[in-house]
């Protein structure tokens, strides 16, 4: 539904059976029962509501990963949508009553003003410590922004323009999901590592929603919006076989939209939550071939992630221009703070997990205040992979371990992806919204073991 100045959505979610596995029923935790969910589309600066309805049996948050969204819309990990009928949450552990978040009986809405650049932004439950179960499940789906200075550049459009999430998953014999208990000893399930180091890394991968599967394009260029929606796992995608002369991915955009200038690359590497936004030429492809999307950090059953059948020429008045859009770039001089963030293991107490500067999430302690309006830079230590993502802005990646930023890190990013003891610096400014949001590791398992800190817009 549409009206003159906003777009509306309804979303239920549910419990649903899907295909996955062709001629296998997997139970899934679905938007509007299916997984990945609706891809929802809107124009830059359009305002878009999307009413969400829980019938699922447990509460839910939806985040809008990329969204330049008012706190209250942003989905807080203690902003319950109760499911229906529930009066609280006494039933789920009563943690938002305790930490006095919101409860939203049944249902609520979001609104998110969009007041944004065209990019590929995507939606997922965000429940304070069921983050991973939850999307592991099936909450995630796409939303895509537009806008007219992407319009006019003739990229590959309609058909040509396919997002895809990829997602690694295990299965049970039976066909449903195997998620494994927070408990290191359950961890140790075949397919599936120490929950504590890695995260919950699946056997097989799954893009938009189907094992393995394959899509038959005509032999010439295509935008492919590559989202990395899994858990926790990493991806290295090569095409296989290259096309002649190599460097068969060109790079139009990043989490934040549309890069400056393309970059070609051989290889994309990309850590959970990253979007790399890509156009492939498979008229540099003969028709009949067959092209592997192939993971090169996987082995055996993780190392093919899907196929393309090439088929015959056809007509292409797409372009990649060598200048996509201009930013205004942020000079670290005039950032007015720096602040040092470490990410690392470590216990409190009895609790071990994945901590912020030594501290586990807190929804009541501030760990930065930036000031709207004000440029800032931040920097990242690790111990491990953390991809490090920031909800509200958009930020770029200045430095790794003092040198220049990797081949990866080009454009505007809401999420970095920090290798193990790495110290990487973005610069950001806070523009928008005064109001709580947190900042993450988005290996969603990190994440649900407490490697999550709050900032406040003032
Ligand atoms: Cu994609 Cu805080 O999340
Ligand atoms: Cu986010
Ligand atoms: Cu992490």
């Amino acid at each position: 539904r549409t009206d003159g100045t906003t777009d509306y959505y309804e979303i239920t979610q549910r419990v649903a059976d899907a295909e996955l596995i062709p001629g296998v029923r997997t139970p899934i935790w679905g938007y509007n029962g299916i997984f990945p969910g609706p891809t929802l589309v809107s124009r830059s600066g359009r305002r878009t509501v999307v009413k969400h309805r829980n019938e699922l049996p447990v509460p839910a948050v939806v985040h809008l990963h990329g969204g330049h969204t008012p706190p209250e819309f942003d989905g807080y990990p203690i902003d319950f949508i109760l499911p229906v009928g529930a009066k609280d949450d006494s039933a789920w552990g009563g943690m938002a009553t305790h930490l006095h978040g919101a409860l939203h009986q049944g249902e609520r809405q979001y609104e998110y003003p969009l007041d944004q650049r065209a990019a590929t932004l995507w939606y997922h439950d965000h429940r304070m410590d069921y983050t991973g179960a939850s999307v592991w499940r099936g909450l995630a789906g796409f939303h895509l922004v537009h806008d007219d200075e992407e319009g006019v550049l003739g990229l590959p459009a309609e058909g040509r323009d396919l997002p895809l999430m990829i997602v690694d998953r295990s299965f049970a014999a039976d066909g449903t999901l195997q998620y494994p208990a927070l408990d290191p000893t359950m961890a140790k399930q075949p397919g599936v590592r120490n929950a504590y180091a890695s995260g919950v890394l699946g056997d097989a991968i799954l893009v938009n929603g189907v094992l393995w599967p394959y899509a038959e394009v005509p032999a010439v260029r295509h935008r492919l919006r590559l989202l990395n929606a899994s858990n926790a796992r990493r991806y290295r995608l090569v095409l296989d076989p290259p096309p002649p002369g190599g460097k068969g991915f060109v790079q139009i955009g990043s989490d934040g939209g549309l890069l400056d200038r393309p970059v070609t690359h051989d290889a994309i590497e990309f850590a959970s939550a990253e979007r790399f936004d890509v156009v492939v030429d498979f008229g540099r492809y003969n028709p009949g071939q067959r092209v592997n999307l192939v993971n090169e950090l996987g082995a055996g059953s993780t190392r093919q992630v899907m196929q393309f059948r090439v088929g015959a020429k056809a007509t292409d008045d797409s372009r990649v221009p060598d200048v996509l859009s201009s930013t205004p770039a942020l000079a670290p001089a005039s950032a007015t703070v720096q602040r040092d963030f470490t990410f690392r293991t470590g216990s409190v107490g009895a609790m071990t997990g994945w901590l912020t500067n030594g501290k586990p999430f807190d929804p009541h302690r501030y760990d930065a205040m930036p000031k709207l309006g004000d440029t800032e830079i931040w920097q990242f230590q690790s111990d491990f992979h953390h991809p490090i993502h920031l909800h509200l802005v958009q930020f770029k990646v200045i430095s790794r371990n003092n040198k220049e930023p990797g081949v990866y890190d080009a454009g505007w990013k809401d999420t970095v992806d920090l290798k193990p003891n790495e110290q990487v610096q973005v610069i950001t400014r806070f523009t928008g919204y005064r109001g709580r949001y947190v900042f993450h590791c988005h290996n969603l398992e990190h994440e649900d073991m407490a490697m999550m800190a709050n900032f406040v817009t003032t």
